[in-house]
């Protein structure tokens, strides 16, 4: 894959798991990184995991309007420009129908679509401006097909696919593209820790029996990695995928056809 020299991007939850492994990615081609997220904690190790002179770390919430304003000027008074953005920010939560509070209903909405809203509203006028603007949005398998349980997360990631399709269309001729990467089941980040964590205590099964489910009902009979992930996220940002804009791509072994 080839990559436009001089990249500058900033990748939303980049502290953790998806986010993380595509920050790594994209400084092994070259880019300027920014990494922002909510959690200090997350975000000191990943700058040390990363290289602390190589990237810059930001405290964010993706709920909060000003937050995330405040966190994508910061990219650019630090690197003079925005060219690429990458959603993987997110939350995740198990629960039957009935027991889905507003509460929690509101906490998914926010995090995993609004916080893609505001984050993608903040940083579209300096990917304009770049004349070579990527956008890519970590949705789910879940924004694709529903599932007992998740009512909520799937409501959110339906969400974004919509918008990435929205987005690519009103800013095809402003040489933005805007696509979308569905993963599938990914046990080895905090969000697919919880996955696990929430279906032992639902169905009272062991984590091995539940992972191996999993893994059955995937066509290419294994679970996914970040890297996976990671591959399709750098595809979309390279040159080559310059034609492609509004697509959400599967990641997921076969699952959702299997
Ligand atoms: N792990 C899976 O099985 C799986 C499957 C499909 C999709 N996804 C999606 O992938 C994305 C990344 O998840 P992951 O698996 O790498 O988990 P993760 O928990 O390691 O990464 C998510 C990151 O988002 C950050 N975050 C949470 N709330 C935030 C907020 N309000 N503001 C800023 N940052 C916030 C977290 O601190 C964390 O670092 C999520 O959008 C998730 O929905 C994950």
């Amino acid at each position: 894959m080839s990559f436009a020299e001089g990249r500058v991007a900033f990748v939303s939850g980049g502290a953790g798991g998806i986010g993380l492994a595509v920050a790594e990615r994209l400084l092994q081609v070259g880019a300027s990184v920014a990494i922002g997220d909510v959690s200090q904690a997350a975000l000191k190790a990943a700058s040390q995991q990363l290289g602390e002179r190589r990237v810059l770390p930001i405290e964010m919430d993706v709920t909060t309007p000003t937050s995330v304003g405040a966190g994508i000027q910061r990219v650019v008074d630090e690197y003079g420009k925005l060219d690429t953005l990458v959603n993987s920010a997110g939350v995740f939560d198990l629960r039957p129908f009935t027991q889905i509070t507003a509460e929690k209903w509101d906490w998914m909405q926010a995090v995993n679509l609004k916080g893609v809203f505001l984050t993608c509203q903040a940083s579209i006028p300096h990917l304009v401006k770049s004349g070579r603007g990527r956008i890519v949005n970590v949705a789910s398998g879940a924004g694709k097909r529903g599932a007992a349980h998740i009512a909520h997360y799937a409501a959110s990631k339906f969400g974004v696919i919509g918008l990435t399709q929205s987005l690519a269309v009103e800013y095809a001729r402003l040489g933005m593209t805007v696509n979308a990467v569905c993963p599938g089941a990914l046990p080895n980040t905090a969000i697919g820790q919880k996955v696990v964590q929430q279906k032992m205590e639902l169905s009272g099964e062991d984590a091995e029996t539940i992972l191996r489910a999993r893994a059955e009902g995937i066509p290419v009979g294994r679970l996914s990695t970040v890297a996976d992930v990671a591959d399709a996220v750098m595809f979309f940002i390279s040159d080559n995928a310059s034609y492609v804009t509004g697509e959400s791509m599967n990641i997921d072994g076969g699952a959702l056809f299997g």
